[in-house]
């Protein structure tokens, strides 16, 4: 199986990303074409045949999101984009917007049409500012040329695209507090059921997906759902823009078809490339911050949604942060469970106050003060924060330390006897620092 397959990342680089001449020479704007003499229904059918799995952490069946959408026949509808990529270590919608905005602007364009929808909106992260300037080009050209605003194509039907700005919350990446935020609203997530789409943006039956799951829709209604599936694997179709970063030889973002392995991904030349400066890998980060860490005996196992669910990981966003022998565990859970107390909305006890505690276990554990009383109140902690916070922010801000438990117990146990394997702890209270 080949390595790399250059799906959606196929034009970056290559074409003036504002340039609807440009995209249209790359083969842009057949998709809608062909869409427009398709039934929905049809097109849908195509995207549930593809198997494609939302790219934006939750790897939730963007074909059954799109039928049950369809199912209700409340209007108007809206498309949103989730373009807040707050992930850590994840950077792959911001290669899209940058380097082919036009290419998810017609996948929400198609989905316009599929809804019958007039109003599509793309919730950029407030730190892509100069993003936000390439991508409007892109809409105000696409109007120009007739792809977007009113009669596109003069097939009778309209359709907008706006940009909205987020502040750097991270929580504003959740689909209902980012519906909160383009309302004008405070960005905190929404009591779920009703699902939003039925009960979404204005109220209204609202359609959220990620850019990269956008971005795949062209291809989909191109090459037909059956042909894109084949390039993955039998329950995860097509491509995934992974993001490589942290002790590894070649950083950025790569497009894999789902079927490699972790240990392609990380020591294939044209991926990876293997660890920086000859140090030995001691661990992976998977899909951001609230994803799991996995342990190199788990280098074969298949990249797709399904055999990484059943491994106990999650390709998530598709960050891939590799971390060599030098990194402590316990200093690298600290600076997660900083993150998520940073992040936290602060709406409900379990995660306001739970990933302050956990810090705290964190913090005893580096300074060889934690006792095994510590560490069972800490895996109950993470217990309780799973089931009981509100959204998923909260839900998964263990994630990490659970796998880390489950991986390198004999890292934690060391750390209750005062040694740091890494030699990260303790050295610097000895030194007098
Ligand atoms: C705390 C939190 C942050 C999230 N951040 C993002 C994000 O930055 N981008 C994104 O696409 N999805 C993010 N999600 C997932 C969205 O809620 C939602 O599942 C996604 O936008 C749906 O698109 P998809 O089905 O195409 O993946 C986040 C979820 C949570 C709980
Ligand atoms: S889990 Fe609770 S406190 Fe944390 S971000 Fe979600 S709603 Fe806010």
């Amino acid at each position: 199986m080949s390595k790399i397959v250059k799906l959606i990342s196929a034009n970056c680089g290559k074409i003036r990303p504002d340039s609807v001449e440009d995209y249209l020479n790359f083969g842009g704007y057949a998709a809608l074409k062909k869409a427009f003499n398709m039934e929905p229904m049809q097109i849908i059918e195509e995207v549930k045949k593809a198997k494609l799995l939302g790219r934006g952490g939750a790897a939730y069946p963007a074909g059954s999101k799109w039928e049950q959408l369809y199912e209700i026949e409340e209007s108007p509808k809206y498309i949103v984009c989730n373009a807040d990529e707050g992930e850590p270590g994840t950077f792959k919608d911001k290669l899209l917007m940058e380097q082919d905005p036009l290419r998810v602007i017609e996948g929400m364009t198609i989905a316009g049409y599929v809804f019958n929808s007039h109003d599509g909106y793309i919730y950029i992260r407030g730190e892509y500012r100069d993003l936000q300037k390439v991508f409007q080009a892109a809409i105000d050209n696409a109007k120009k040329e007739g792809f977007l605003g009113e009669n596109i194509l003069n097939t009778g039907f309209s359709y907008n695209i706006h940009i909205m700005t987020g502040a750097g919350a991270y929580v504003c990446g959740e689909n209902s507090a980012l519906l909160n935020s383009i309302e004008g609203k405070a960005g905190r997530p929404r009591i779920k059921p009703p699902h939003l789409a039925e009960v979404g943006l204005f109220l209204k039956p609202t359609l959220v997906n990620n850019v990269e799951s956008f971005a795949n829709i062209p291809t989909i209604v191109t090459e037909g759902g059956e042909k894109y599936l084949s390039y993955g694997t039998a329950d995860s179709g097509g491509t995934k823009l992974i993001c490589l970063s942290g002790h590894i030889k070649n950083r950025g973002v790569f497009e894999v078809p789902f079927g490699v392995t972790l240990r392609d991904i990380i020591y294939d030349p044209e991926l990876g490339g293997g660890m920086a400066e000859g140090k030995k890998l001691k661990f992976f980060h998977l899909g951001g911050q609230s994803g799991p860490c996995s342990s190199p005996e788990q280098l074969d196992t298949v990249y797709c949604c399904r055999a990484m669910r059943n491994a106990g990981l999650s390709v998530g966003s598709g960050a891939v942060v590799v971390l060599d022998e030098s990194v402590c565990i316990i200093d690298y859970l600290k600076k997660v469970t900083e993150f998520f107390i940073h992040e936290s909305c602060g709406k409900c006890v379990p995660c306001r106050e739970g990933n302050k505690q956990l810090y705290l276990i964190l913090d005893k554990l580096s300074k060889g003060e934690a006792t095994e009383n510590d560490l069972a109140l800490m895996k109950r902690l993470s217990r309780v924060m799973a089931k009981s916070s509100f959204c998923g922010l909260g839900q998964a801000a263990s994630t990490a330390l659970d796998s880390c438990l489950k991986h390198f117990s004999s890292e934690f146990e060391a750390h209750l006897n005062k040694q740091c394997p890494a030699g990260v702890c303790f050295t610097k209270k000895e030194s007098g620092e």
